[in-house]
């Protein structure tokens, strides 16, 4: 199989829902995940671990509460209504997309499941007294960026099953049920989910992705002025100050 570029996998990856029941080779399943673990995560810690469930009853389970947790989700959905930059016609196909997955995440050939290991502070007492006094500062700072040492590695599972032309795409909906989902997996307790991957042979095509342009989400050194180069550019072009910032 020829390679695909890095920035033709990464323009054209897109959230593929529709899988076919081919299954995967388990060659294949370890080439992605090695590419997974060369993910960067906080201080170097690897406190990572993927479940990959094949098991037709386990993959049964995972698609039940993934279709509970899917519930709220879609109230949520409602209630926040359509994204300023998708126009009717892309919110419904993203709306019907998603919905399709409520009932079919099951007979994805395989779901892969990245999680992480608790990785708490060293305990209070045995930090120095200016560390000890903002300790639950650190604790907040650690849940903020806790994520971070496992979503790069999900985006390495989104372009490495790009690469090998199978679909996938990052879900957290199960997070919701997140009790449930460590019972059928087995999970010891300090370790939790951070997402639910469906991978399979896709039934539709990848990319291209459509997103807003780099201009309209980047400022130049500070909140409100336009980062005005054009992608390819090579020089960059001055900055403007935005009219209406935001
Ligand atoms: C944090 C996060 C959680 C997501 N959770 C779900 C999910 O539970 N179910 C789902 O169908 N898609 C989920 N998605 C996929 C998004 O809907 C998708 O990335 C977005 O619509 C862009 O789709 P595209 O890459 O095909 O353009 C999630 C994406 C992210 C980044």
């Amino acid at each position: 199989m020829a390679e695909i570029g890095l920035f033709d996998a990464m323009y054209s990856a897109r959230s593929l829902r529709r899988l076919k029941p081919d299954p995967v080779s388990d060659a294949i399943i370890t080439k992605i995940l090695d590419a997974a673990i060369r993910a960067p995560s906080a201080g170097n810690a690897q406190h990572w671990a993927f479940i990959v469930v094949r098991d037709a009853e386990q993959r049964r389970k995972l698609g039940a509460i993934y279709r509970k947790a899917s519930d709220i989700a879609s109230a949520i959905y409602r209630a926040r209504g359509r994204p300023a930059h998708m126009t009717e016609a892309q919110y419904r196909r993203f709306l019907a997309s998603g919905a399709y997955l409520w009932d079919h995440m099951g007979e994805a050939p395989v779901l892969l499941v990245p999680c992480l290991r608790e990785r708490p502070p060293p305990p209070r007492e045995a930090l120095p007294p200016s560390v000890e006094a903002i300790y639950e500062q650190e604790l907040a700072y650690e849940r903020r960026i806790r994520g971070a040492s496992i979503y790069p590695a999900v985006q390495n599972i989104i372009l490495a099953c790009r690469a090998f032309g199978l679909g996938t795409l990052i879900t957290t909906n199960h997070i919701r049920c997140e009790d449930e989902v460590k019972a059928v997996l087995g999970l010891p307790e300090d370790v939790s989910t951070y997402a639910l991957m469906p991978i399979g042979y896709p039934v539709g095509k990848f990319g291209p992705l459509a997103r807003r342009p780099v201009q309209e989400v980047t400022y130049a050194d500070r909140w409100g002025t336009v980062w005005g180069a054009e992608p390819g550019a090579t020089a960059s072009a001055e900055a403007r100050t935005r009219t209406q910032a935001g």
